[in-house]
């Protein structure tokens, strides 16, 4: 190939590594806005969780998004090998006098193994949520909560509950597991409703005639809050889950592979905007300090949610 040939196609390349690396950077922020739902404890925590998982794998446009990301992810890693192949080729022998550090730094020249290393992370990271989440053969367990306090107690003493499970909206009635999906059973709400009345008669029940008609109650929130908790929670019996054993090693890869992430964003960031031809005197050291600052707080605020979650759960 000529090297003018050779030029056009690598400068290709950057700028669509450029384009789909500043996606993928808005990506890690809007991922990371709603992991950080993770840090809010209690049932309302796991519900708001839950809810915004619910609506990210059925809203459309974010459907649309979700499919941008994964091509992106797929074009910019065979856009960075084929790069630094041709780089590699272009120059097969290092120069007799070769002190790269003088004029370049680390992260910059090691992109191609830090992207590699990425790579790795995101497809060990799909497997163990998104996959479980979307695919697996093995249903993900599915959101119960209690809708109303404990109201009486059964003839074994035991405390008496009128549950919700997996409902995509927190109204009343028990709902019962059916395959993947879930459906209103309004036969066991009148037991249990007949229950508390025989027990307990100045309690206030809800209208078992209304929840028929409650159309959201077909399909279940997926329990993607304590597949999340247990993975890097190590010390409480986790409720649909066991609980990881190899939470620490999880925790301790996640933050490396967020170290990794950083020393990438670190170059990567304001190298897109040069490679998008912005250049500027004035603008260009205010995108590099917002890129390091970006390279430092994104990957640090990632890893803090499995490091607080090993901690706490
Ligand atoms: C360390 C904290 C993180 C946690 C707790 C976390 C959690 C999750 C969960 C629960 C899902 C499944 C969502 C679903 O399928 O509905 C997911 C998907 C995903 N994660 Fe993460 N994640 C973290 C960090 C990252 C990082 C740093 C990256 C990228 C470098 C990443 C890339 C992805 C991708 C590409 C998906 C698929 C998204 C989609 O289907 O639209 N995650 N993550």
């Amino acid at each position: 190939m000529s090297k003018s040939v050779l030029l056009k196609s690598s400068l290709a390349k950057k700028y669509w590594m450029a384009l789909t690396g500043l996606f993928l950077c808005t990506f890690l922020i809007g991922h990371l806005l709603g992991n950080l739902q993770l840090f809010a404890g209690g049932e309302e925590g796991k519900r708001a969780f839950n809810e915004y998982g619910y609506f990210m794998s059925h809203n459309i446009f974010i459907k649309i998004l979700s499919y941008v990301t994964y091509i992106s992810i797929l074009f910019h890693a065979i856009d960075g090998f084929a790069l630094a192949y041709q780089n590699k080729k272009a120059r097969p022998v290092n120069y007799a006098y070769n002190k790269p550090s003088a004029n370049s730094s680390w992260a910059s020249r090691s992109m191609a193994l830090l992207g590699s290393a990425i790579l790795i992370f995101i497809c060990t990271h799909m497997a163990n949520f998104w996959w479980k989440a979307k695919y697996s053969s093995t249903p993900m367990p599915l959101h119960t909560y209690m809708v109303y306090p404990p109201m009486t107690q059964n003839a074994e003493g035991e405390e008496m509950y009128l549950t919700i499970k997996g409902s995509a909206v927190p109204k009343s009635g028990v709902v019962v597991k059916n395959g993947t999906h879930l459906f209103l059973d309004t036969k066991a709400i009148e037991e249990q409703i007949n229950e508390i009345k025989r027990t307990n008669p100045m309690q206030e029940l809800p209208d078992v005639s209304k929840m028929n008609s409650i159309p959201e109650l077909g399909e279940g929130y997926k329990d993607l809050h304590s597949l999340t908790v247990s993975f890097f929670g190590h010390n409480k019996e986790k409720e649909g889950f066991r609980a990881n054993e190899y939470a620490l090693v999880a925790v301790i890869l996640y933050t490396l592979s967020m170290i990794v992430l950083g020393f990438h964003l670190w170059h990567g960031f304001s190298s897109a905007f040069q490679s998008l031809g912005m250049r500027h005197p004035k603008y260009t050291p205010l995108i590099k300090g917002l890129g390091r600052a970006f390279a430092v707080v994104v990957p640090a605020a990632f890893a803090s949610i499995p490091i607080f979650l090993y901690l706490t759960k």
